[in-house]
Parts: C-alpha cells; structure tokens; sequence
C-alpha cells in the first residue's frame, strides 16, 4: 500500500466507536462508486481509466508529445479549471515548481487562458517572443470564455509567426469526442485532436489526454503514472474498510465536518506540491460545495506558511483540520554547512541532512496544532516518482467520491459556476441576455 493514513495525530478528536458507526456508510457510498448507481453515476468514468484507457490514443499523446519536444521552445496549455489544473499539478509535483528554469531538454511549458487577466497574457506574449511555440488548447465544453479568449489570441500569433498551414501543425486540442465547438473547429481547420471523455469531469481528467499530453512534454514516464493510479485502484476500491484508507480517509473527514471542523487545509513541507493542493482543492470543493453544506478546502505550504497563516492555524477559529501529505524520501539531499565561528548559532545542526530538519519541522507542528485543538491527518506517501503520484491522485479522486457520496451530495456535478457567467454574459450584453444586463446594471448602480 502506498498511501498510508496515520491517524494518531486526530485521536483525540476521532473515537474509534466513531469510525467504528460510520463504516457502514462509507461501505454504502464506495458500494455506489463500484455499481456507478449513485448521483452523477454518468461522470464514473475516471474509476477504471487507469485500467480501460483507449491505448491507441494513449500511443498517439506519446507520438504528439515527441513532435511538440522537437518542435517547439514553449508549449503553452490553455485550459481553465479541470482542463489545466491536473497537468500543472502533475508537472511541478514530479519535476519542481520550478520546472521552467530547470527542465532538461524538454520545452518550457506555461498556462494560459486561467484568467481574464490582459498582464497575464501579455507577459506570457512577452515571454513567448522569438520562440518556437505549440499550443495544446484544453475545453471540454469548447465554449469556455476565458481559454476561447487565451485560444484567439495564440491562434494569431502562430498564424502571423507560421502561417496558416504550419500554425495547423503545431495546435493540438484536447476537447469532446464528438460534439462540440472546439471539435468541430479543429476538425475544420485540421489540427490533431485529443479527447475528453464524455463520462469524465473536468476535475477527474488528469489521467485522460487532458493532463497527459502536457505532462508527458514535461519528459514524465506517463505509462509510470498510470501504473499507479491502477494499482491505487486495485487496493482501494475493493477492499473493506478496515483495510482501506481511502475509504478512512473520507470517513475520518465526515467525522470532523460532524464536529464543526468545516475547513480542511492540505499541508505540504515541499513547495513543489503547492500547485498538486490547486489541483485538490479543486477536486474536494467542486465536488462536494453545494446544497448548503461542504468542508472547504484550503492549502498550506510548511514551513513557510508556519510564517504566515501559522498563527491563525495554532490560535485562531477552531474550525479547522488539517491533511498533512507527509512525503517520505526526499528527491534530493543537501546538509547544512559547518561556520567556525557560528554566528546563527546553527552549528548544532551542522552536517544534518535538510530533509531530517524538516521532519523534525512538521512532527514539531503537528504536536502545537493538535495542542492548539486541530485535528491532524497524515498521510504518507513514500516519493514523488510518477508511480506514487498516479497512485495519490487515484487515493483522492476515490476519497472524494466517497466523502460525497458520504456527505449526501452529487460529487459530479457544479451547477454553481454557472452562477458568475450568466451574470459575466449579461453585463457584456451577449446575445440573448440583454434584458438580464439592464436589471444587473441597474442593482449595481443602487447599491
Ligand atoms: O471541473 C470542471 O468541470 C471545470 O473546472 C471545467 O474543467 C472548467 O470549467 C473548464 O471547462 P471546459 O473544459 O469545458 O472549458
């Protein structure tokens, strides 16, 4: 097993009698995942992808993956949500959040069409000058206004830098199989396509074309990372709960909700997991944010937050947890220096490895928080080769599923970001919605 869920940390916030009564209904909410008869049961793809992916095109993002390499300085991505969250989690997770200054022969890979910011953008521009450039345009829906904005732009540019018929050769969309706007334009126009499939969310597509066609640019062993989502699949998603951290895992956060624990922060000693916490809270506030109820989620990265939010964690409104990813062996070793003279009077811990002083770090402050009354889940996770992260991000997505499902809430659906872009359309005066534009103006201008 992987994945390791320590508890020891939340004991005195958890009673075993607890998890002893709510087994049943985590059995009851994995039993819905396995039979695909719960709530947004239509959205079940993700639960055997890793073992029932279409090879062919998993052959064809390794083929198109080698020709971006070749091809091209800069890989832009642009996808929003689900559609760029994965890829970028994956990507700084395994090689660093520093993947642009240190990759290795692979292109310098950038996010795109996130926001509707024009400085984003044009820094982006900006940076992309006098570089061979792809773009792996990412929408499922293919209506997405702030990628179709990113997607305009960059299409411009290739076109101006290429022209037409070899701007075709370096766009690749990733988008539905079938139907359509993006499909059908990029059939028109001829550029390869990818697919989101139908029976999977933006939120759980990281291991379709979604997130591997970037990922395996970034030179990541994409076969390694499917192995371990499946083999995370074979260990939880049969096994009973008392052998199961997944399904502890989401049980242990219901427990926690029960007691007014409502914000849960995702912890990390390595910066390099700063975007894979984007990518969860994602997952676990999309999923499970709706009818009134959820845990929200929130990230941290240790120790550099303990210098920022870690005041509020020890001392603030007691209505956090925290889920501790405790990486176990280090990609790197580095110890610090001996100084004659000892100035910092950190000799002490001269010829220590970083890794062991940041261990000390986080036991350190999962023993204040719980003193200062939160909650701590750990789990252990041995590396952050792409066999552990497949494994993690399979861990999750189940969880989450289960803790949805636990919480009495469809896990599939996200009927409230809706709400900003019929609001957005309408003061833009989009066709259709004019009359909602006026009486929005107006509530503005009395308020
Ligand atoms: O998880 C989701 O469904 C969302 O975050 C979507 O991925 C996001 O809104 C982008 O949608 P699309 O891929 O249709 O452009």
């Amino acid at each position: 097993m992987s994945v390791k869920l320590n508890t020891k940390f939340a004991s005195q916030f958890i009673k075993s009698h607890e998890l002893d009564y709510i087994a049943p209904t985590a059995e009851a909410a994995l039993a819905f995942v396995r039979a695909k008869c719960g709530q947004g049961s239509d959205f079940l793809g993700w639960v055997d992808l890793p073992v029932d992916y279409d090879k062919d095109e998993f052959s064809r993002i390794k083929a198109a993956a080698e020709r971006i390499k070749g091809m091209c300085d800069v890989l832009v991505v642009i996808g929003i949500g689900g559609s760029y969250l994965g890829a970028r989690a994956v990507i700084e997770y395994i090689k660093s959040n520093n993947y642009n200054a240190v990759k290795n022969g692979t292109p310098e890979i950038y996010f795109a069409g996130n926001s509707i910011s024009a400085s984003a953008l044009s820094d982006l521009l900006r940076m992309c000058e006098g570089k061979d450039i792809c773009v792996n345009v990412v929408s499922k829906s293919g209506t997405t206004t702030e990628p179709a904005i990113a997607f305009r732009v960059f299409r411009d540019v290739l076109i101006k830098k290429y022209g037409e018929e070899e701007a075709k050769k370096r766009i690749f969309a990733t988008t539905d199989k079938a139907r359509g706007t993006l499909k059908e334009f990029s059939d028109r126009m001829g550029y390869e396509t990818f697919v989101v499939p139908d029976d999977i969310g933006g939120r759980y597509s990281v291991l379709t074309a979604v997130g591997l066609l970037p990922i395996a640019v970034a030179g990541i062993d994409i076969d390694a990372l499917m192995a371990g989502a499946a083999a995370a699949r074979e260990q939880y998603l049969f096994a009973p709960f008392s052998d199961n951290d997944a399904m502890r895992y989401a049980a242990c956060r219901n427990i926690l909700y029960r007691r007014g624990k409502t914000t849960e922060i995702l912890v990390s000693y390595e910066p390099a997991a700063a975007m894979f916490a984007e990518w969860w809270k994602q997952l676990y506030g999309e999923s499970e944010g709706k009818d009134g109820k959820g845990i929200y989620p929130s990230s941290v990265i240790f120790s550099t937050d303990l210098h920022s939010l870690g005041q509020f964690i020890q001392d603030g409104s007691r209505n956090l947890f925290e889920t501790v990813v405790d990486i176990v062996n280090p990609k790197d070793s580095l110890k610090v220096p001996f100084d004659p003279e000892d100035t910092d009077g950190l000799n002490y811990i001269a010829g220590k490895e970083l890794d062991e002083i940041n261990h000390k770090a986080m036991l350190g402050t999962l023993l204040a928080h719980v003193d200062g009354g939160v909650p701590n889940l750990k789990l252990e996770t041995p590396d952050r080769s792409e066999y552990e992260t497949g494994y993690l991000i399979y861990f999750f997505e189940l969880a989450c599923a289960i803790s949805g499902y636990m919480l009495g809430v469809n896990p599939f659906d996200q009927p409230g970001v809706e709400s900003y872009k019929k609001n957005m359309f309408a003061l833009l005066g989009k066709k259709g919605s004019e009359e909602r534009g006026k009486e929005l103006a107006l509530r503005i201008s009395k308020l």
